[in-house]
């Protein structure tokens, strides 16, 4: 397999979006920073991270060009795929250089809010959508900093650091870092915001406007030193077998 998204590409990433973390003194579990070996002998009570996707998240979306399509994710809180019973809601922190984005894209069921939380502003553009998905015209009703109101479909919204807008399901959306608005760093300026949302099915929630690939393959071209949300190794702690205990001595 021949592709431009290596392991070196998003083990580059991630070290810079750790850089990113660090400056706004936002911190992350403690499993965000473990190696491949650690992961390899934790126990099975971290089946529920582990099934829950939560962590590292690098994607380029199958664009082959990752710094213009692409996106750096933590995911820090999720229900399970197909089993949102047990958790209904879901927090990502996102990591974005300004030039980089995710592909146009609306959820089937997902409700997400953009939380502009520092660095820069990020630009959010939204679209309505007609009964077959398609963009549509028309007005499109949001809630900005919890506030309704009214836009234009197609507008796009300013979020200065702290605010926020709700986006409902079969709402295209598509957001960026505003050019000279990021905090430096190698010459690139981020942004950092969070996405708080009811659970998030990465795999069947997610429908792209154009053809898009949400966990791509990667080429290995340097040894792992981090594992992806999507990468861990199952668990291979084995329980002990029980014991046979002797019955206890019956007293005559
Ligand atoms: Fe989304």
């Amino acid at each position: 397999m021949t592709t431009s998204f290596t392991r070196s590409l998003v083990q580059r990433a991630v070290s810079d979006a750790r850089r990113v973390v660090d400056h706004f003194g936002f911190h992350l579990p403690e499993f965000g920073s473990w190696s491949p070996e650690q992961w390899e002998e934790a126990g099975p009570e971290w089946n529920p991270v582990r099934e829950r996707m939560l962590g590292w998240d690098v994607t380029d979306f199958g664009s082959g060009s990752f710094h213009e399509i692409g996106r750096v994710l933590f995911t820090l809180r999720n229900g399970s795929a197909g089993n949102i019973a047990n958790r209904v809601y879901a927090e990502k922190l996102l990591i974005d250089p300004e030039g980089q984005r995710a592909p146009a894209h609306y959820h089937r069921s997902k409700c997400e809010d953009i939380v502009c939380r520092c660095g820069g502003n990020i630009l959010v553009q939204l679209t309505a959508t007609d009964p077959e998905g398609n963009p549509a015209r028309g007005r499109l009703a949001i809630e900005l900093d919890g506030a309704a109101r009214t836009i234009a479909s197609g507008e796009t919204v300013r979020l200065a650091p702290g605010r926020s807008v709700t986006i409902p399901p079969r709402t295209i959306h598509q957001f960026w870092g505003e050019e000279g608005t990021g905090w430096q760093m190698d010459g690139l300026g981020y942004t950092l915001s969070s996405e708080i949302s009811s659970t998030c099915d990465d795999w069947n929630d997610n429908v792209f406007l154009a053809a898009a690939e949400r966990f791509p393959s990667l080429q290995e071209d340097e040894a792992r030193c981090l594992y992806l949300c999507h990468e861990y190794p199952k668990t291979t702690f084995r329980e002990a077998p029980l014991q046979e205990t002797p019955p206890h001595p019956v007293e005559a």
